[in-house]
């Protein structure tokens, strides 16, 4: 028994990837795939596809029997100096790269589904989304609290899937998730990097050949400072070692660097016990940010 599923034998790639625009056509959409008793996954994204972006799509399919990616460049969570416009949008080579991974659907909406003239609600989310990233892009975490609600509310999938890549937003995106009891599980995904160990990123494409030979250093002084505390140095001193080196390396302006509790995100002093170590930098106009775990 297959359902009635006419695809199911089908080889990969002779699916389509259906593409919805409107949020009454995802619902009617998971609404059919619940009848048949099928789970749904989704996966947010902003587009500009890397293998970070699939691997979230392939953690998605092995829990779940239905994956939504959704691409959606979210006006509200770009500051008024930051590359809105500039951020690439390559809607026809991703959906290729989604096909090409099976994914089941693509909910690619305009601004105007999302924000209808009249929209005038903001999540706020406190705590976990100070400081760090939040403290240098006020209103970053809003927006991305208020369009990720609204995803997650719009296509009420069983799981959601997210990057450690950016350590502070999965937690922030926990928090709502818990605060406003929206009955979905938020999944972290382990950060996907290249061979020279930078984080993939789609603003990676903005680095130019120089800035690009630097940009690995920031994962290694992170591992290297991982290590030294972990070994029992002292954080605070490690860490002004660490941001030094950044510098030396190349990098035109460290903007943190900074030793936290993995789930609340508070400072902590020292690593007796689990923490996380998180980054940002700068290489010309591009802002690298990244993170790995201490201890445990
Ligand atoms: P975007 O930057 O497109 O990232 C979409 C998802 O991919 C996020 O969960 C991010 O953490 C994950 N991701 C990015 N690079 C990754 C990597 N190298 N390894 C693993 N996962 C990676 O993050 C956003 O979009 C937006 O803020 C969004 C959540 C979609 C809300 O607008």
């Amino acid at each position: 028994m297959n359902g009635g599923r006419q695809d199911a034998a089908a080889p990969a790639e002779g699916r389509l990837l259906e593409t919805v625009r409107t949020v009454s056509s995802l619902r009617a959409q998971v609404r059919d795939w619940r009848s048949r008793g099928e789970t749904v996954g989704l996966v947010p994204t902003m587009g500009a596809l890397h293998d970070g972006h699939l691997a979230l799509v392939q953690a998605a399919q092995a829990r779940c029997d239905r994956v939504i990616a959704t691409i959606f460049v979210n006006p509200a969570q770009f500051g008024p100096t930051e590359d809105f416009g500039a951020y690439p949008r390559t809607e026809a080579e991703d959906a290729d790269k989604l096909r090409a991974h099976r994914t089941d659907l693509l909910f690619a909406p305009g601004v105007e589904e999302i924000y209808p003239g009249g929209f005038a609600t903001a999540v706020h989310v406190a705590g976990v989304s100070e400081g760090l990233c939040g403290g240098h892009r006020p209103g970053h975490f809003d927006g991305v609290a208020t369009v990720v609600s609204k995803l997650l509310l719009q296509a009420l999938p069983d799981a959601a899937f997210f990057g450690e890549k950016d350590y502070q937003q999965l937690q922030v995106i926990k928090r709502v998730a818990a605060d406003l009891d929206i009955p979905v599980e938020i999944v972290g995904v382990l950060t996907v990097r290249e061979a020279d160990g930078l984080a993939l990123s789609s603003r990676n494409v903005y680095l130019d050949p120089a800035q690009r030979r630097i940009a690995p250093a920031l994962y290694g002084e992170l591992v290297a400072l991982a290590a030294a505390i972990e070994l029992g140095e002292n954080a605070t001193l490690a860490i002004g070692r660490a941001r030094r080196r950044l510098v030396d390396a190349g990098f035109d302006r460290v903007e943190y660097v900074e030793l936290r509790d993995p789930d609340s995100l508070a400072p902590v002093g020292d690593a007796g016990r689990p923490a996380r170590l998180l980054a940002a930098a700068w290489l010309g106009r591009t802002r690298l940010i990244d993170n790995i775990a201490v201890g445990g």
